[in-house]
């Protein structure tokens, strides 16, 4: 597990109606970003480009939820759930995230991710859901209601 630091407690909240969008490589290599992407993570296009998509990991989100997500993606699945990822100054943004993998004449050849904002009343659900899991207190993330 990667573990990003420093951390700090500062929020960006990404905007509403507007998206991040990104694509890797089959093995999560990142080849594609958009300009939102580029703002919100505070790295630029160049650093993002060829990086392993750990870049943004925040060690606040619990190791299951990647095992989740490429455990779907590698099956064929797309993906959707909530990520709290880290910039590259420390701090922090959510996002509601669907992932699928991206087929070319009927194969598999990477995975994408389109991400939107997250209605604030969620976040602090989300930061003791996720902090539950972290501790082992619970098993599963469940992110229906
Ligand atoms: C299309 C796609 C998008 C991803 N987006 C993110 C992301 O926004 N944030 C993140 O932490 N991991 C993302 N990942 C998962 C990373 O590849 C990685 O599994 C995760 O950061 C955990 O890394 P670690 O096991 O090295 O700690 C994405 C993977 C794929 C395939």
């Amino acid at each position: 597990m990667r573990n990003n630091q420093p951390v700090t407690n500062v929020e960006t909240p990404v905007p509403e109606g507007r998206f991040i969008y990104s694509r890797t490589d089959l093995s999560g290599t990142i080849v594609a970003a958009n300009d939102l992407f580029v703002e919100l993570s505070g790295f630029s296009r160049e650093e993002l480009l060829g990086s392993p998509h750990n870049l943004v990991r925040h060690p606040d989100m619990p190791t299951a939820a990647f095992a989740d997500l490429w455990g779907a993606l590698k099956a064929g699945n797309p993906w959707a759930g909530y990520v709290k990822n880290r910039r590259k100054d420390g701090g922090f943004y959510w996002v509601h995230a669907f992932a699928s993998p991206v087929r070319e004449n009927g194969k598999i050849t990477g995975y994408e991710s389109v991400r939107r904002t997250v209605p604030a009343d969620l976040k602090p659900k989300l930061e003791s859901a996720y902090r539950k899991v972290r501790e082992g207190r619970t098993l599963l993330i469940s992110t229906q209601n």
